[in-house]
């Protein structure tokens, strides 16, 4: 043990324990584009990202070698026939751009890392990675989008099945397909699924870029006859999407498909969609996202050969001028499977299955009965008194799945073309009494990689990290969206931007993020306005003050969390297209004009922001952040111009909106909040506005008020104004309005509403009350940087140089937490005794951090495991 300071004890644990072996520094974890060897990438100089580990204390890496090989022994045997980078003197283990030969379409490349560590010993090579190019040159497409007609009847549109028989002769050295749709599919060969993603290609404007995903399927094709076969769903494309009509990008599905087979011998064969192919309708009757879908099991496809029928080929159009994407982001996959808790009866043969959880994806039915019986489920996160499903809150969606049996043996059914937000499923017209085991939940999420985990010794407060948890798996579907139940399910930006920072903590969202910001780029308005929701649909307004600006903040926090710089590049351009569409419109720096729908803060508790301070706000903050990008992107020009602006805006607010007594106009939570938290006042009138805020507080009787906005900044700013302890009274109130006042009426998500029931009036407006809206959740981010203590240094952003900075308070006697950093996993775990404050925490190799103590006193750590014990104040 290390007596440091006379009060605080550094107990760095290497010290103790014994180090086993040299400091070896292993490269391990390799991804390329965030992605553990991605197949079909069209980035034609994709990055490289792997995190190295070592035993000892204060390691770092001061060289690497990457060596890129067209062949997996190649790479293993260090040849660089595509690149050898040599041996760069660098401690970068993230966003390292590969350098070599262009890729052909298809071309796989594999590749390995060897790392030096601060001694100059260097580490074995790194086991072989790789990645495979998708379509590289448009014209190497050679596939036709092929459907049936449009179907009259848009009310219940049937899916589309194509498929086409082709024969193998020779044997194979590898396969691949390229797939995707105008609408959704679900491929299969030979009958059976290929991968085990839904509802691909994802969501895009499809009139901007539509995506395509790739698979191996070297293993799946057989000498002899070989069937490939697509069936094709609506989708976003042109079913139902928030309350429009459908028909959003198009009228009818159509999907695409295109073959790679490479034989042995050398000789190569490409089998494409097009109008030899047979099409059919079949046993998904009718397919919706926010309808349901109806099965008729005895309608089933076989799909093993020409057909006779109706359809005998569809039409083949050939590719337009919208862009075919490699899909980069985690598709939507099964996540987890829940298994009911209860079964009631609320009315006779109406059963009523409790998950005890809201989720989003469908239910797995099983059945045995006649052929021709029918089974209906309906979808509902709330129960009526009586004990029926309450579904008045879905508005438009109907959100019923039907199964009409084949008859005659168990029978299993899941939904193809639709998902539910649900935690009841009520089931009518089962044959006989449905068991236990009739209904399972499947729930249905953008495969993210989960990366953080928190706890605490308050049971409430753990239960808000589920509830948040949860909110952030059912929304983040394709895109970020507000709700999944009822009839909108958007990409709302408002909701999007002030959750990405605490997304970010719950999982690695960077592929994810990447895409979507593509999706907000592809929204903006030719004037430089981003849109409310991206991808844009329906009314066609530009984006309100806090909504648009995700446009910048989405970026900017990608950046932070993963130090991407090629991202924000990618962005910059449409950044500043939005600062100069907000101010070339209102040159006295208030934001008036182009304010679109001005949200406000949303849904705050009778505690309205006048909307021109929330928006004027923004419009600094955004400044900001663009000034900052330009910093980090070496644009001294802009960023001088852009921090000019940025005090002119910040000028103008105080003037306008702030009194000498440090009264902002509105007296609102949410508008001393943002003055404080984007750095608006001047700083001897900022102790005085932050007493404000916490006068304003104590008047709720220590409740908060904010709506959307205000709320993901609240807690933070609380803190850095050393007002903590209030921070922690609202995160662990339970009464109106609180977080934990939801939890106490049983919450298993975080609600739209802070008042989405309550004991007093019921049910809130049914037109807008979902119980599975993540914004609220913005709260996730503080409990993870000051209730834990995981934080990232705005200077050395993607966790280079990390902060610890846990902040007790709240009764809490624990509190922990850990992230999946690029970087390798940081911790943070603290525990209250005796009056005394212990801290354990781990850095990643190749990474320093600063540790902040109760008592006051901060440590500058490297790599390594390290315990710390301080009094628990100063
Ligand atoms: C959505 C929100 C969104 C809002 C805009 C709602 O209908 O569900 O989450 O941000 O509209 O105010």
């Amino acid at each position: 043990m290390v007596r440091l300071m006379p009060r605080t004890l550094l107990l760095p644990l290497a010290l103790v324990l014994p180090v086993l072996g040299a400091a070896q520094l292993s490269p391990n974890r390799l991804r390329c584009e965030y992605l553990e060897n991605p197949i079909g990438l069209d980035v034609a100089a994709p990055r490289f990202n792997w995190i190295v580990e070592s035993s000892a204390q204060g390691e770092r890496q001061s060289a690497y070698q990457i060596v890129v090989s067209s062949t997996a022994a190649g790479a293993a045997h260090g040849q660089g026939d595509l690149w050898d980078s040599g041996k760069i003197a660098s401690g970068q283990t993230t966003q390292v751009v590969y350098a070599g030969k262009q890729l052909q379409s298809g071309q796989v490349a594999y590749w390995t890392v060897t790392t030096w560590n601060r001694s100059g010993e260097s580490s074995k090579r790194s086991s072989v990675a790789h990645w495979q190019a998708g379509i590289m040159r448009p014209e190497d497409w050679r596939a036709q989008w092929i459907g049936l007609p449009v179907m009259p009847n848009k009310t219940a549109r049937p899916a589309t099945y194509v498929w086409k028989s082709f024969d193998i002769a020779k044997p194979i050295k590898r396969a691949y397909v390229y797939a995707s749709a105008k609408g959704l599919y679900r491929m299969t060969l030979d009958g059976k699924r290929v991968g085990n993603d839904i509802f691909t290609p994802g969501w895009t404007d499809y009139r901007k870029r539509i995506q395509y995903e790739t698979y191996d399927i070297t293993g799946r094709l057989k000498r002899g006859p070989n069937l490939v076969g697509m069936a094709l769903g609506d989708g976003w494309y042109c079913g139902h999407v928030g309350n429009t009509s459908g028909n959003d990008y198009g009228d009818r599905a159509m999907g695409l498909v295109q073959m790679e087979i490479e034989y042995l011998d050398g000789s190569h064969d490409t089998i494409v969609s097009d109008g030899t192919w047979n099409a059919a309708r079949g046993a998904i009757e009718a397919n919706d996202l926010l309808q349901g879908e109806s099965y008729d099991a005895r309608k089933e496809v076989k799909m093993d050969g020409p057909m006779a029928g109706e359809w005998l080929h569809p039409d083949a159009v050939a590719l337009d001028a919208v862009p075919l994407v490699a899909q980069h982001d985690p598709t939507v996959q099964q996540v987890a499977e829940i298994k009911p808790k209860k079964i009631s009866q609320p009315k006779p043969g109406v059963y009523v299955y409790d998950l005890a959880q809201n989720m989003v994806g469908w239910a797995r039915l099983k059945v045995e009965g006649k052929s021709g019986d029918k089974v209906q489920l309906r979808f509902a996160e709330m129960l009526n008194p009586d004990g029926t499903i309450y579904t008045t809150n879905l508005r438009g969606a109907k959100a019923t799945d039907t199964y009409t049996l084949a008859g005659g043996k168990p029978e299993t059914y899941e939904p193809t073309f639709t998902f539910h937000g649900f935690r009841y499923v009520e089931v009518t017209g089962y044959p006989g009494t449905p068991g236990m085991d009739a209904i399972t939940g499947v729930v249905l999420s953008s495969n993210n990689p989960v990366t953080g985990e928190f706890a605490c010794s308050n049971e409430l407060v753990n239960k808000l990290q589920h509830n948040i948890f949860w909110g952030q798996r059912g929304n983040y579907l394709s895109v970020p969206t507000d709700c999944p139940q009822r009839d909108e399910r958007l990409g709302w930006m408002g909701d999007a931007q002030i959750f990405a920072r605490t997304a970010c903590f719950n999982n690695d969202v960077a592929a994810f993020l990447t895409k979507w910001t593509q999706d907000v780029v592809d929204a903006q308005s030719s004037e430089g306005g981003f849109s409310d929701v991206s991808p844009r649909m329906g009314d066609d307004s530009d984006g309100a003050p806090a909504w648009g600006d995700a446009g910048v903040i989405v970026p900017w926090t990608v950046y932070q969390c993963y130090g991407d710089t090629r991202l924000l590049d990618e962005r910059y351009p449409a950044m500043r297209k939005w600062i100069e569409y907000i101010d070339s419109v209102n040159p006295d720096h208030i934001w008036v004009k182009r304010s679109n729908n001005n949200f406000g803060d949303w849904l705050n508790v009778q505690d309205d922001t006048p909307r021109p301070v929330l928006a004027t706000a923004y419009f600094a903050h955004s400044t900001d952040l663009l000034a900052r990008s330009a910093r980090v992107l070496g644009k001294t020009e802009d960023a001088e111009k852009y921090e000019a602006l940025r005090d002119a805006i910040r000028a103008a607010f105080i003037q306008h909106f702030v009194d000498a007594e440090g009264k902002i106009q509105g007296d609102s939570q949410t508008c001393y909040v943002i003055a404080l938290a984007f750095d608006l006042l001047p700083k001897d009138r900022r102790a005085n506005v932050a007493d404000r805020l916490a006068k304003h507080i104590a008047e709720r009787k220590d409740h908060l008020s904010t709506g959307f906005v205000g709320v993901g900044y609240l807690n933070p700013t609380l803190t850095a104004f050393g007002k903590s302890d209030l921070a922690y009274k609202l995160l662990t109130n339970d009464t109106y309005p609180s977080w934990g006042y939801s939890i106490r009426q049983g919450a298993t998500t975080i609600w739209e509403r802070w008042d989405g029931w309550t004991d007093t009036k019921g049910f809130q407006d049914p037109g807008m009350n979902s119980f599975n809206h993540y914004s609220l959740g913005s709260v996730g981010e503080w409990m993870y940087k000051s209730v834990a203590g995981i934080d990232l240094d705005p200077a050395k952003p993607g966790y280079e140089h990390i902060i610890i900075h846990p902040v007790p308070g709240g009764g809490l006697t624990w509190a922990r937490a850990s992230l999946d950093s690029i970087h390798g996993r940081i911790s943070s775990s603290w525990r209250v005794s005796g009056g005394e404050f212990g801290l354990d925490v781990a850095v990643p190799a190749n990474t320093t951090a600063t540790v902040y103590l109760p008592d006051g006193s901060v440590r500058e750590v490297e790599s390594g495991k390290f315990h710390f014990v301080s009094p628990i104040g100063r």
